[in-house]
């Protein structure tokens, strides 16, 4: 277990998120587990009694779904599959996704649910390690379960457009907040002795083209924004492996990228487990192989069985090296051992968990990530006296949106609403789903003395009259995203906006509450008093905001994200390459089941806005968006009190939380650091989750992640901390320069 989540588990008063700045390679291992280097020299042993032929079975997987008869053993309508080696003793590894939940996309398993997550930028609202962690945990517990041993889970790509349509499935815009939760998340998953990866690796950060396009950005940047993420997560979660991306980084395939793999991963983190391929990334045998790519993942989606005959004859003809293929297998041994799934047999049947003790997790990861935008009048919580209550649009009446695509999760309790999609890049694999978690069954639970009632928003006129008549309104707004297609723009689809206008022209008293992949835009923010962010949350979402809405629990959410309040605003206004590809090229470009054929010409997206992306972007473009990163509400108010910020080798400041106003609630005070001069945006350095009763005081010290106070410099190469003065924001918010003093630090290096 990491530092960071002994003393989050601790609960203590004094919380440092100090970064923990041992290698992969180094750190001690946790309880029952081996280090890196122990599991290594037990991997090396089995390799050496390996086989050619043995060693060359366990580099490349099955795509169960394609591979009909190609295995004597179950495979099972999943993701990947890799048979064993039964007189060594290696497990027949099975792999599902993902991140929120063991998916089951198009319900490949008939009847078999699981239970649902909110989006993991949901769980990155909640700007707590320990939610992160219990929902790893407990989708680790369902995937064993389901015999799987290997989740493809960890999704840490830093948003860098709003319109990404996996936004949902990732961490948010900050690389520590991505990484520290990533972190958490993969520890939680792995807890159970079975593998996560972390994925995708790196600059997977549009679905447009994502199979052709070219990442182009410069090292410094890279290493200390989406590598940065990546960086601290492998450290935080010591995840087995490393799903290498669809994409090209700086012109080579990010699974052929030998800068990528070799030198960032393997070399400079001292990464131990092995590197997996995206389902249809791989490009190439020998360069592939020598540039860091340990597994092929999937092989019927590729355009040849790259890393099984073409594999063993480069190993012949001395293209690879034998000393290479050892060193392949040895990783991936390493990987199962360090994490017990080597030593860990998954069940010889599928167990059926329990789904009503993790529907609780689910349910609470659900409350913790739901940001309370707006609430003018203090509209929220629901009065008492509120009798006649009218709840319109999004399927409220039945369930709550899911995101699509390969991590989509059939949950238990079914799909009351599966529409099939007639095109575009998912269309192969992903249906609009909600999960059955009605908010407005929740609703009148929750409210047995009002009389809520029910109008799906279709018909202007009659949703109109109803809002009119009712005390007050609450409104769904849905924005379906999926895997492999970025939404062409930030507006709510099917005129949703101008339902919202409409019912808050009639209804003083309107609630919004979003169900979104990530933010859109509000053109009627000014009208609408009270606005409740509840992004994907998952099979008990319905519950989770209706728990919100009435104030059983009160919002602690902060945005992970920066909601823009322009279209202009976000550094690309669209998605790069809609406008150069035709519908079918999309579709081609995006879906790793497409019928082969040439594919569409690569082309480049640069990264101009380098590290600074989302609020930093925001503050150097003395941009102000409709909400900022960092921000959210709470039914109660937070101080911050006698603050002392101390420099030398790192920052840190010591102060009070005070909770000010009549309710428990919980705080994330942030911490944002950047040079006196020069000009770089402020980036956040610390943050932490503080619950406190009403009127409670707490003395907390944040320690800024030195990665973050630093420059990589591309010269030394390594982490750079330049003398001088800094200044240090306590904030509430990435805009939040109320309380700002500066500080001295000492020169420091630190490795890359
Ligand atoms: C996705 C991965 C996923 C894999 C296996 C790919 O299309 O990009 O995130 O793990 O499929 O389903």
């Amino acid at each position: 277990m990491s530092k960071l989540l002994q003393v989050a588990l601790a609960g203590a008063s004094l919380i440092s998120l100090a970064h923990v700045g041992a290698s992969a390679q180094t750190r001690a291992a946790t309880a029952g587990t081996p280090t890196t280097a122990q599991a290594r020299a037990r991997a090396d042993a089995i390799v050496a009694r390996m086989t050619q032929d043995e060693k060359l079975a366990l580099v490349h997987g099955l795509f169960p779904p394609m591979a009909k008869g190609k295995s004597s053993n179950e495979l099972i309508p999943s993701a990947g599959h890799i048979d064993g080696i039964a007189r060594l003793g290696v497990p027949l590894v099975r792999e599902s996704d993902a991140s929120l939940g063991v998916a089951n996309q198009v319900e490949q398993r008939k009847g078999d649910v699981a239970t649902a997550l909110p989006s993991s930028l949901a769980t990155a609202a909640s700007f707590d390690p320990e939610i992160a962690r219990a929902g790893g945990a407990m989708i680790g517990s369902e995937a064993r379960a389901k015999r799987f041993n290997v989740l493809l889970a960890g999704g840490v790509n830093l948003t860098r457009d709003p319109w990404n349509g996996r936004n949902f499935e990732y961490l948010g815009e900050d690389p520590l907040l991505a990484g520290t939760l990533g972190g958490a998340h993969i520890a939680g998953v792995q807890s159970n002795r079975i593998v996560s990866t972390v994925k995708h690796f790196a600059l997977n950060a549009q679905e447009t083209g994502r199979m052709i396009v070219d990442a182009r950005i410069g090292e410094a940047a890279l290493r200390m924004s989406d590598l940065l993420a990546f960086e601290l997560a492998i450290e935080g979660g010591r995840p087995g492996s490393v799903m290498c991306a669809y994409n090209k980084v700086n012109g080579d395939w990010a699974c052929e990228n030998d800068h990528l793999l070799n030198d960032v991963l393997k070399r400079d983190w001292g990464y131990g487990g092995w590197v997996m391929s995206d389902w249809g990334a791989v490009h190439s045998t020998a360069k592939a192989a020598n540039a860091g790519l340990d597994q092929q993942s999937g092989e019927e989606l590729d355009k040849a069985p790259y890393f099984g005959a073409p594999l063993a004859a480069a190993v012949d003809r001395g293209t690879v090296s034998k000393r290479r293929l050892d060193d392949m297998v040895a990783r991936y041994l390493t990987g199962l051992i360090e994490t017990g799934a080597y030593d860990t047999p998954v069940p010889a049947a599928a167990v059926v968990p329990p789904y009503a003790r993790n529907a609780e997790v689910a349910q609470r990861a659900a409350e913790a990530g739901i940001v309370l935008l707006k609430n003018d009048g203090n509209l929220l919580p629901l009065a008492r006296t509120a009798k006649r209550i009218v709840v319109i649009g999004g399927n409220a009446d039945v369930g709550v949106l899911s995101g699509g695509g390969s991590s989509q999760v059939r949950s238990v309790g079914g799909a009351p609403v599966e529409i099939p999609l007639a095109y575009g890049g998912s269309a192969s694999f992903a249906r609009i789903t909600y999960h059955a978690s009605s908010p407005l069954l929740a609703l009148r639970k929750a409210l047995p003395d009002a009389q809520v009632t029910w109008v799906d928003g279709r018909n202007l006129n009659a949703t109109v009259d109803a809002a009119k008549a009712a005390d007050l309104a609450i409104v769904f707004a849905t924005q379906w995203t999926t895997e492999a297609d970025d939404v062409p723009n930030l507006r709510l689809p099917d005129h949703q906006d101008a339902l919202i206008a409409a019912i808050a022209a009639v209804q003083p008293h309107t609630v919004a509450v979003m169900e979104t992949g990530g933010p859109v835009l509000m053109p009627w923010i000014g009208q609408v008093p009270a606005v409740v962010q509840a992004w994907y949350p998952g099979q008990r979402g319905g519950e989770a905001i209706a728990n919100i809405l009435t104030g059983k629990v009160n919002p602690s959410g902060r945005l992970p994200i920066t909601f823009p309040a322009t279209a202009a605003q976000p550094v690309r206004p669209r998605p790069v390459g809609l406008d150069r590809l035709s519908a079918q090229e999309i579709a081609a470009a995006a879906d790793p089941g497409a019928a082969a054929g040439r594919p569409p010409e690569s082309f480049p997206v640069e990264y101009v806005e380098g590290a600074d992306v989302g609020y930093r972007w925001y503050e150097k473009k003395a941009m102000t968006p409709l909400f900022a990163f960092g921000h959210g509400l709470s039914y109660t108010q937070f101080a911050y009190r006698n603050p002392v910020v101390t420099g030398g080798k790192t920052l840190s400041v010591t102060f009070d939380v005070v909770n000010t106003g009549a309710r428990a609630g919980a705080d994330v005070p942030q911490m944002y650091v950047a040079r006196e001069t020069g000009g770089t945006p402020m980036r956040l350095a610390a943050f932490t989750h503080v619950m406190l009763k009403p009127g409670e005081t707490r003395r907390v010290t944040l320690t800024a992640e030195p990665r973050i106070v630093a420059d990589y410099d591309v010269r030394l190469p390594g982490w750079r901390i330049d003398a001088g003065r800094y200044r240090v924001a306590l904030a509430h918010d990435a805009a939040d320069r109320t309380m700002v003093s500066t500080a001295t630090l000492t020169a420091t290096t630190m490795k890359p």
